[in-house]
């Protein structure tokens, strides 16, 4: 890089002092203290991308480069330059400047004569840039000498590192002595001027291919979100920490495979410093080399596959043990790269805060990158991709896991209770008297909670989709593209002229969720529960799963993946006819009807006790064994086709069924792949109860070890 070359020392001594004083800069505690500098400038870019939602491409490029100088700017002069904000002022342009002559003299090899130079029309755009550049260094750097000559130092002192929060590296600089002698003002402004560019090209050029690769692997961004999601259980929208960046071992492999295809520094050089011998040739003191980092990334002998984007190959192998030097996108060495774990922190705080507000998607038309070596590896077209906000039956996050207290569960849960209290309590039957006991105010106040979260969300959505371009893409030819929720299928259905109205629409959510989330429930407690004493069960199931996912324990499942899960499928099948989510359930006859000699009058009610049925002898052999195998081959055209009805049957069945058993076998997969279920001690029965859907009074208990990974 000529930048490099311009601004750094190139001889030995110069630049061995000068990076033993830029080295504790980087002290982890110091690096600790720009995090709050990531976060809040990643906030402005949050913004920033608001005003691209919905369009079918932008370019990212120009976003990410404008925060990376901002953070730069503050981290290494302590100053801010607000380049997000005002992306025309002098010091911006004269930045951008600065990158495009760069690249132009290393182009022009006619350029690269000084004296031809120096008579160009670029030399004096290059002094004008550089004039306004320098200014802003030395005014800051002024400022600060004052500063630290009046107080003897420019911050309060912190007990352990002589720092106390946010010193700028500058600020560092200029308390730092090379023999004894404060370093001179240029040679500060020649250490910022480096960080600057070091530090700002390339962490947006790698950020922006990161989003690119996102944008292009659906399944990665998956992982991503759930290792965010283990992260932030407890709050969605806090603020990471250091110890948060930490903990994204997937996202840093993310970081790392796409910093492999696509380094930042596609290519760096080395001087020989003394003859060498190599492979019995000699290399001259002197003899300039180049180091293609792009190609050596790409070699099939130290990558496997080079081409394929495939994170997990830094998942869990650190280093390659025969090849040390074969990834080197921060170059290796005492030269290498000083500022790695600053950028990985600034990669890891950014592309995690932008996950977590928004979904990247493969720009339309697709969108193929032009690479082209400048500065940094750049794309000459641009870095595409299109960005939907992330959103989660109404399509929103309630967050009860994690928030088991909030508002919103608490009335969820009650209505539940009150629902089964109404139908064992004969006098609460009458809504008249009802009305006078306390539960119908408690009612009135839980409805009035759940329904105002609804009512937002309608009215949220709606605006979306009236402002937003339509969320339906046909592509995939069923009509329905990509996650869209209950809420927006009804909503878009109401958009296009259906007579549905919003409380209509509200009920229809409100069925969503109450029928949706308790019957689930019950279902993985009591398959959990049955698998606990059926060991021999667990390890098949752990077979299939393990044939599709290895020994990846953060696995993200795909659609397929679940549909090719027989036995775990079988498994629910068999835990739902022991123990059916709604074990009894009525119709009213609308019409007369005469079955087996008898005259059942219109308007009779009939029970269908789906429990008994289901553990009838006559239709299923030993009716009390938990065997998973009858349901391998089970069909439903045997002698009694209406034996099994977990999900009743007919016209009224349950529309959700197919949905519930991709979130039942979702969550055992993903929890048997962790855990091993054992009987509670002492060995637990359930005493069964039917609420609105069955449950066990006395919980349904077991124990769990954590599986061991290594096996
Ligand atoms: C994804 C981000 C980054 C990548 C891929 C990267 C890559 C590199 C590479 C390959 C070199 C060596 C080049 C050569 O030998 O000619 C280098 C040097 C350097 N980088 Fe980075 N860099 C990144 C971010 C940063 C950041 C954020 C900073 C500062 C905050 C920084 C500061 C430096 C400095 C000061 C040097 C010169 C070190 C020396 O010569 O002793 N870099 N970088």
């Amino acid at each position: 890089m000529v930048c490099r070359n311009k601004s750094l020392p190139s001889e030995g001594y110069r630049w061995r002092s000068h990076r033993k004083i830029i080295t504790p800069a980087f002290h982890f505690k110091i690096l600790e203290s720009f995090i709050d500098v990531f976060e809040k400038n990643c906030s402005i870019l949050i913004k920033k991308f608001e005003q691209e939602v919905g369009k079918n491409s932008f370019d990212v490029y120009p976003y990410v480069t404008l925060l990376a100088l901002d953070i730069i700017c503050e981290t290494a002069l302590g100053t801010e330059v607000y380049a997000q904000t005002n992306a025309h002022s002098e010091y911006v342009e004269s930045v951008k400047d600065m990158c495009r002559i760069i690249m132009e003299r290393t182009f022009n090899p006619f350029l690269q004569n000084d004296f031809i130079y120096k008579l160009s029309s670029i030399y004096r755009r290059e002094k004008k840039a550089l004039k306004i550049l320098h200014n802003l260094t030395l005014s800051v750097l002024q400022t600060k000498r004052k500063r630290l000559l009046s107080n003897g130092s420019l911050a309060n002192q912190d007990e352990c590192l002589g720092i106390k929060k946010k010193l700028a590296f500058l600020d560092l600089l200029l308390q730092a002595t090379v023999d004894g002698k404060p370093l001179s003002d240029t040679d500060l402004r020649e250490e910022v001027d480096t960080f600057m560019f070091e530090g700002h090209d390339t962490t947006a050029s790698a950020i922006s291919f990161i989003l690119y690769m996102l944008s292009k692997h659906k399944d990665v961004q998956e992982k991503i979100i759930q290792e965010l999601n283990m992260i932030y259980a407890d709050d969605t929208s806090r603020s990471c920490n250091h110890a948060d960046l930490l903990q994204m071992k997937y996202l840093e492999a993310v970081i790392k495979e796409t910093l492999r295809l696509y380094p930042s520094v596609p290519l760096f050089a080395r001087q020989a410093t003394e003859d060498i011998i190599y492979e019995n040739t000699l290399i001259p003191c002197g003899t300039r080399l180049s180091i293609f980092a792009f190609g050596i990334m790409r070699d099939p002998d130290l990558f496997p596959e080079p081409e394929k984007f495939d994170p997990d190959r830094f998942l869990y192998k650190t280093r390659n043990v025969q090849f040390p030097y074969a990834y080197i996108p921060f170059s290796a060495g005492p030269r290498n790269c000083i500022g790695q774990k600053f950028a990985m922190l600034e990669m890891k705080a950014t592309i995690s805060k932008i996950l977590r507000v928004y979904e990247i998607l493969p720009a339309e038309p697709v969108h193929e990158l032009l690479l082209s070596p400048e500065t940094t590896l750049k794309s000459a077209n641009g870095i595409h991709v299109k960005i939907e906000k992330r959103k989660y039956a109404l399509g929103t996050k309630i967050n009860a896991q994690t928030n088991r207290h909030s508002e919103y569960v608490k009335s969820v849960k009650f209505m539940c209770e009150l629902l089964m209290l109404r139908v064992f309590t004969p006098y609460l039957h009458s809504e008249f008297l009802f009305q006078f006991s306390s539960l119908y105010q408690k009612e009135k106040k839980a409805l009035k909670v759940l329904h105002s979260m609804t009512e937002s969300i309608i009215q949220q959505r709606t605006d979306d989709l009236k402002t937003k371009s339509p969320l339906v893409n046909d592509e995939d030819g069923i009509g329905i593209k990509k996650k869209l929720a209950f809420l927006d299928l009804l909503l878009k259905s109401k958009l296009e002229g259906s007579n549905l109205s919003d409380r209509e629409i509200r009920e229809e959510v409100d069925t969503f969720m109450f029928e949706g989330h308790d019957t689930v429930s019950s279902a993985i407690s009591f398959t959990i529960h049955c698998l606990s004493k059926n060991p021999h069960v667990q390890e098949k199931i752990l077979e299939e799963i393990r044939s599709i996912c290895g020994f990846d324990r953060n696995y993200s499942f795909s659609y397929t993946d679940l549909q090719n899960m027989k036995y775990l499928e079988a498994t629910i099948k068999e835990g739902l006819r022991l123990y059916p989510s709604v074990p009894i359930y009525g119709r009213t006859f609308a019409e007369d009807i005469e079955f087996d000699g008898i005259l059942y009058p219109k308007g009779t009610i009939a029970i269908i006790f789906a429990y008994g049925m289901a553990r009838d002898e006559k239709i299923f052999s030993e009716p009390e064994k938990f065997d998973p195998d009858r349901f391998l081959n089970y069909n439903t055209t045997n002698q009694y086709p209406y034996a099994y009805l977990p999900f009743s049957a007919g016209p009224r069945n349950c529309i959700g069924q197919k949905y519930a058993m991709l979130e039942i076998k979702f969550t055992l997969a993903k929890f048997l792949l962790n855990y091993e279920v054992l009987p509670a001690i002492p060995e637990q029965q359930p005493i069964l109860v039917t609420e609105a859907t069955l449950k066990s009074a006395n919980g349904v208990n077991i124990r769990i070890k954590r599986r061991n990974f290594m096996t």
